[in-house]
């Protein structure tokens, strides 16, 4: 069996501010990454990457928030619409050389 390259974990408890005022509905950072799983299914191999969902990652203040490993990048405050950039940065880290 082999190993994943890459793992992004995605704040599933998260709610990202559309003002100051409100936060969208608690499941938008889950449905966010069921899409952002979705899109990693087409452009990538399944055993390439793993989609994981997170609990809280301490950075609540951000939004929905998630982090890629092994290239340690940080994303904060992630919309409906930001998974394409995400799929960008796997590709970026599945491409580097590894450490
Ligand atoms: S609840 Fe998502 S980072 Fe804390």
């Amino acid at each position: 069996m082999s190993c994943f390259k890459a793992h992004l974990f995605i704040c599933t408890k998260c709610q990202y501010k559309d003002s100051d005022t409100a936060l969208c509905p608690e499941d938008t950072a889950k449905k966010f990454r069921k899409s952002v799983k979705d899109l990693a299914r087409i452009n990538f191999q399944k055993d390439q990457v793993r989609i994981n969902a997170s609990g809280c990652l301490d950075r609540c203040e951000e939004g929905i928030s998630a982090v890629l490993y092994p290239s340690a990048e940080w994303f904060k405050d992630l919309r409906p619409g930001d998974e394409e950039a995400l799929i960008n940065s796997i590709a970026k880290t599945l491409s580097s050389p590894e450490k």
